[in-house]
Formats: C-alpha cells, structure tokens, sequence
C-alpha cells in the first residue's frame, strides 16, 4: 500500500492504477471510498475481498458529469414522471452526497449491482474525487473504505489501519467534510424513497421533487444491507439514549460519554457533580448544537474512542424536529440518529 497526495501527478499515478484493476482509496465530502473501475468485474471481485463485504450488498458508482449517468443508467425504463425528477434532483442536488438507485444498463457489471436490475450512482462534489474519475475510466464503484460492517472512515489514516495492505493506494486528502455517508434515494419505481439517511438532507430533497417516503425498519423489510439493524458499528459496546437523558446515575469510570451538544453536557456535569460520580471520558459532538457539525465529527469520534480501548460508549441522540443546522434546511440529525441507531448494538465479532 502507497498513500498519494492529491498532487496532479499523483492523481495520475491513482488513475493509472484504477484503469489497470487496482484498488483506490480515495476522499470524498462524505466518507473515503474504497476505489475500483466500475466496468471491471476483477477489480470490483477485489473490493468485495478487500471489504469481506457478502456480494448481496451492492456498490455505488461514482461518476464525474452528467455523461457518466448515461453510460450506467436506461432511463427510459423508468415508470412516467420518474424522469423528470431525475433530471431535477440531477440538475439541483449534484454533484453532492446523494446517491440515486437507477435502472442499470446491461454493461455494468453484475457484480457492482449484486444482480439487482438497478444501479448506485454518486456524482460528489469533492474535487479530489471528480478528478480522479475523471482521469481514470468516468466509473468508479466505491463502496465505503472500511472492512464490511464497521465504522467508515473519515480520514486516510482510518484507512490505512482497516484496510492497510488489502489497499494499493491511498490518496489522502484529509479530513471529509460531512462525515456521514450519501444520502441513498431510490427513484427507481414510482414513489421516491429514501433508503438511507445521510449527508443530503430529506428537506433539501423535498424542496427539488415534492414529497419523498422515508424507508420506515419497523414496517418494511430491508432491501438493501444499509438498512440493516446492525452496520457502522464500533468495537466498543453502544447504548443509545434519548437527548439529555444521559444520567450520572448510571455511570462508571471506564466508559466514554457522547453528548450531542454542549448544553446536555452541562447540564448533566451539574447532576454529576450533585451526586459526586466519577468523570467519565466524554466527548461532546457539536458544542453549538449544529447537526452539520455533529455529523461531521461523528465517525471521528467512535474511531477515537476506540482507539483509546474504550468498552461502553453511552451516546445521546440528536434532538430531531427544530433544526438545529446552519439554516433551516441542513438538518442532518435524522442521519446521525440512524448511524448511532446501527452503531448500538453490542461487540461486534469479525473486525
Ligand atoms: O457517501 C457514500 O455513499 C460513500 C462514499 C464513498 O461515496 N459510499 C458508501 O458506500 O457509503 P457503501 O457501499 O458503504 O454503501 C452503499 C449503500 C449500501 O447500503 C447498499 O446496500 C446501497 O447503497 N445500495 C447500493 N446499490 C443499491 C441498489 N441497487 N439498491 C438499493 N441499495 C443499494
Ligand atoms: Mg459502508
């Protein structure tokens, strides 16, 4: 494994290997991604190997311009009306973290789709990412750059210690931006639905197409693996609680404590002090209170914490409703409420 800066030359260097089947972990606003020619069924086998990622859990293609959508996606397989929004959240939303399922064409390989008859695509808007496409082959499937079902990676260095030499390069271009995953939306059938919460919030979707179905767990099977129960998991056991209910009551000295904001985390320091319990490890997510900030240092966080060894993280959620974000449309605490939701259960087994 080579890491690469995000120099011209260097991403020439990063191109030529993923034209040549390599694997390519590289930046975007969102996580790191996990890098391989689309259209390449030997190096998308080496993702799924990389990841130890099941092959029933599809990839997301990445593409530079509207161009590359065309050489992925049939449109005309779409039910009436569905083009339309297309082309609107096309036109609105991207390049940014929101991936669109689409009916594939038959070209992409079987392997990047898990055999469904549709296809993940992203257009980021990380600079990095787009040039790298670009001077590669315009299709690039990364999945997240984490071993299957831990935590993704918001910073080369998480990568270089999950994926280490199961990588050939690793181009560092520093912290992501918005530290959860893209958005997932399906407008593949008639009634668009978010399949997963992330980085694109479901208002800013709204405001471009109208009203959107949220994927609901308690009602509905999963259809694709990142709405399963359990992903995104750290090492360290999580319990989730409501906003501000984190009570000294319950604590002990070799936990870490995650506040959402800086008001909950006063306001229990003031019960703690009342009862006289030990100073646990605490980290508070976003001292004002933004989910955009929140968001971003989430996954940050949990790999901190367990680096440090911790064994129980007891984490507040975000308070959803009011938006708490930079303007009233950037409310990102349906995303960090899901990961935390995925991230709770106990130990995992296989990292
Ligand atoms: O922000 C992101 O989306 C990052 C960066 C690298 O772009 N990528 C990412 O990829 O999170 P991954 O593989 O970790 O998550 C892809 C999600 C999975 O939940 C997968 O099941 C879903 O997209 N997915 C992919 N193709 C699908 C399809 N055809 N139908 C439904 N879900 C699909
Ligand atoms: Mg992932």
């Amino acid at each position: 494994m080579k890491i690469l800066t995000v120099s011209e030359a260097d991403l020439q260097i990063a191109a030529e290997a993923l034209r040549a089947g390599k694997l390519v972990a590289l930046p975007t606003e969102t996580v790191y991604g996990l890098g391989a020619d689309a259209f390449n069924p030997v190096a998308l086998a080496r993702v799924f190997e990389a990841k130890r990622r099941p092959t029933f859990d599809p990839l997301i293609v990445h593409i530079a311009d509207l161009a590359g959508l065309d050489r992925l996606v049939d449109l005309s397989l779409l039910p009436g009306g569905a083009v339309e929004k297309v082309r609107l959240v096309a036109e609105r939303l991207w390049p940014g973290p929101l991936t669109l399922i689409l009916p594939k064409r038959p070209e992409v390989p079987d392997l990047a789709t898990s055999g469904l008859a549709t296809v993940a695509v992203r257009f980021p808007a990380h600079p990095v990412a787009r040039r790298l496409i670009e001077l590669s082959t315009g299709a690039v499937a990364a999945p997240s750059a984490n071993p299957f079902g831990y935590l993704s990676p918001t910073r080369a260095e998480h990568v270089v210690a999950q994926l280490g030499d199961r990588v050939d390069f690793i181009v560092d271009g520093g912290r992501c931006e918005v530290g959860v995953e893209s958005t997932v939306l399906d407008l593949s059938t008639g009634e668009p639905t978010i399949l997963r919460p992330g980085g694109m919030p479901r208002e800013r979707i709204e405001a471009a197409i109208g009203t959107v179905t949220v994927f609901d767990r308690s009602v509905a099977h999963p259809t694709s693996p990142g709405q399963l129960a359990s992903h995104y998991a750290p090492r360290a056991a999580l319990e989730l609680y409501p906003y501000g209910a984190l009570s000294p009551a319950d604590s002990s000295a070799d936990e870490a404590l995650l506040f959402f904001d800086g008001r909950s985390h006063r306001a229990y320091l003031a019960a703690a002090s009342t009862a006289g319990r030990p100073a646990a490890l605490v980290r508070v997510l976003s001292e004002r209170g933004s989910t955009v900030e929140a968001a971003a240092n989430l996954f940050d966080v949990l790999h901190e914490l367990d680096a440090l060894g911790v064994h129980r993280i007891r984490a507040e959620r975000a308070p959803e409703g009011g938006s708490l974000g930079a303007s009233g449309a950037e409310c990102l605490a349906a995303a960090i409420n899901d990961r935390l939701h995925k991230a709770r259960t106990t130990t995992r087994a296989d990292t």
